[in-house]
């Protein structure tokens, strides 16, 4: 066996956005020894790049806000496969999730008499966001961290996990390395928290950032974890489509819901011509209307740019196809044309949106105050992740814990924007909570060297394969397969052709060669990385093909419209004990009469 370190806790935490370090704070204050342990270095966590804000109920700038209308949006959102226990913590405890972060130092943006500022976004009926600027996420881990670091945590940056060990079915700890030297760490810990964000490096056009490799979505799987929702993917609808270099670059929701409009190539609004059933009712049928709302006309409904995600996704899919798109393949997205509606546009954008302003006149040489932007989908979010139990967050394996994105759950079939920064500081805290509840009351497992010896051995193996295929082309060919055949409209032949390309692929994985040594070394990273990404893909895959049906983010051409009976089914996912992944319908829980009463009268 080669050396290792070796690391004691009580909880470690795996991944340190949002999620993460909410988890280790309320860990560390239940008393616990906590250990964090981040692929990236502390405080450059994917959360930083979320930016149009945090949804919660704060009703600071609408009054007839409340947890019960939050709640029943989240569910609408979902299209009801949300696990409606999750929906209820979440709408309720956010609000106070978002003040104590206030209370922790995050400086928001502020109502006229000093409140916290909240701003439209797709699915929301009133204004929940609070924010700053289109800085939301960067602003969150700032005040995570610095309250954070005061805690008392062991800090491992720069360090990636590839196993984790067990014990009788427990969990007792993992496997990492660290990514500068190549040194293995071994860290035992009675229990785990898998905070590691989503999936969207197995897509070619991303706005997530490089750690986004499905890490904890594989790490549960390996270990017994049931995942969950996997073909639920959410194709944010606006990237940057130009420059090539940047595409998928995310354009926040932020723009939208501070008037923003959708037009394609013919100048035409063409977010008009498709409200769906489900929406009908808090969708404005005239330009005049949505402005109203914009500038808070609260009896005015929503403009059709802020419909769902995965709607306003197909509706630009829709007219790139029939030839109504922008020069590159997108659609425009105007908020400059608010000049002819207010006085100071200009100033008033780059206030509201100066991280957008930056983007576009660095990246794209456009000036976002005179000119539109040229937007189209970017993969941005995976609903599903890993089976927990809502309360806990605990999965199927005792001791293993999962929250934020890599957890399954709370948004069923679609997500509402800003409900995943309020998802990470709810369920951070719960995981952590309960993490450390989960430590104190159960023994510290001892280490099995022969499972520490066969994660060695699976670290190692791309060393071992002389003469193989490097892992760059690999990762290539996985992102443009899932691009192309698993992406925002699927059909039959494409997701079984997918899933035998996958296979195929996974065995060129298994062979594929790295040279030099351990350190320093981004081929080998790559390497490693395939393992979890070939099996997210893989789960996505298969979810897809096992739904038969077109729902949220979910559309089959081949089935499209939406059926009863998958209405009342999640997908779950598992590893046999050959190896397979399996997969079975999960009855939805069923709404108790009180929360039943709540969606009917929010309509
Ligand atoms: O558009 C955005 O600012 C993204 C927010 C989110 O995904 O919640």
């Amino acid at each position: 066996m080669a050396e290792f370190e070796r690391h004691e806790h009580d909880v470690l935490i795996v991944g340190a956005g949002g999620a993460g370090l909410r988890a280790a704070i309320e860990a560390a204050a239940a008393g616990a020894s906590v250990g964090l342990v981040c692929k990236s270095l502390l405080g450059k966590a994917h959360t930083v790049m979320a930016e149009g804000g945090v949804a919660a109920a704060l009703a600071n700038v609408d009054e007839r806000d409340s947890w019960e209308v939050h709640f029943a949006d989240t569910m609408r959102g979902g299209q009801y496969l949300n696990d409606w226990r999750m929906a209820e913590l979440h709408a309720r405890e956010s609000p106070d999730r978002v003040r104590e972060l206030e209370a922790w130092g995050a400086l928001m943006d502020r109502t006229p008499d000093g409140r916290i500022l909240q701003r439209n976004f797709g699915g929301h009926a009133y204004p929940r966001l609070a924010h700053v600027g289109d800085r939301t996420g960067l602003e969150m881990i700032r005040t995570l961290q610095d309250h954070g670091v005061h805690q008392g945590m062991d800090v491992f940056m720069e360090c990636t996990v590839t196993r984790l060990l067990l014990e009788g079915g427990r969990v007792a700890g993992a496997f990492a390395y660290d990514r500068e030297r190549g040194r293995f760490q071994v860290f035992e810990a009675k229990a785990v928290v898998l905070a590691t964000g989503g999936i969207g490096k197995a897509y070619q056009i991303t706005s997530n950032s490089w750690e986004y490799t499905g890490d904890g979505h594989a790490l549960a799987y390996h270990a017994g974890a049931e995942l969950m929702d996997m073909e639920f993917i959410q194709f944010h609808p606006t990237g940057m489509v130009w420059p090539p270099s940047v595409r998928g670059i995310l354009v926040t929701e932020g723009v939208r819901g501070e008037g923003g409009v959708l037009r394609n190539s013919e100048g035409r609004r063409f977010m008009f011509d498709d409200i769906p059933a489900l929406y009908k009712d808090q969708t404005a049928d005239s330009p005049e209307e949505g402005w109203r709302y914009v500038v808070g006309d609260r009896d005015a409904r929503r403009p059709p740019e802020l419909l769902t995600r995965d709607h306003v996704a197909r509706c630009i899919v829709r007219e790139v196809k029939e030839g109504r798109g922008s020069p590159h393949g997108g659609a425009f997205l105007d908020i400059a044309w608010i000049s002819e509606k207010i006085p100071d546009a200009p100033a008033h954008i780059r206030r509201k949106l100066p991280g957008m302003y930056h983007q576009f006149k660095a990246l794209a040489d456009i000036d976002i105050t005179k000119e539109p932007m040229e937007v189209g989908p970017t993969t941005h979010y995976v609903m599903g992740g890993v089976r927990v139990d809502a309360d806990t967050q605990m999965s199927n394996v005792p001791g293993l814990f999962a929250a934020g994105e890599c957890a399954a759950g709370l948004h069923g079939a679609n997500r509402l924007g800003g409900n995943s920064l309020s998802d990470l500081l709810v369920f951070g805290k719960r995981a952590g909570e309960y993490a450390a509840r989960f430590a104190s009351e159960n023994a510290a497992p001892s280490l099995d060297p022969e499972q520490v010896a066969a994660a060695e051995r699976h670290s190692l193996a791309p060393f071992a394969n002389n003469g193989g295929e490097g892992p760059y082309q690999v990762q290539e060919d996985l992102q443009e397969l899932m691009q192309n055949q698993v992406g925002i409209v699927r059909t039959e032949d494409d997701l079984a052709s997918a899933l035998e390309q996958i296979e195929a692929l996974q065995e060129r994985a298994a062979n594929v060669a790295v040279t030099g040594n351990r350190e320093y070394n981004p081929g080998w990273h790559t390497a490693l990385d395939l393992d979890c990404l070939l099996t997210v893909s893989e789960a996505a895959t298969r979810a897809a093909i096992g739904r038969t049906e077109s729902r949220g983010a979910h559309s089959r051409v081949d089935y499209p419209a939406k059926d009863p009976d998958w209405g009342r089914y999640n997908l779950v996912l598992w590893k046999d004990a050959d190896g397979n992944m399996k997969s079975r319908r999960e009855p939805v829980r069923e709404l108790p009469g009180r929360l039943t009463r709540i969606i009917e009268e929010q309509g």
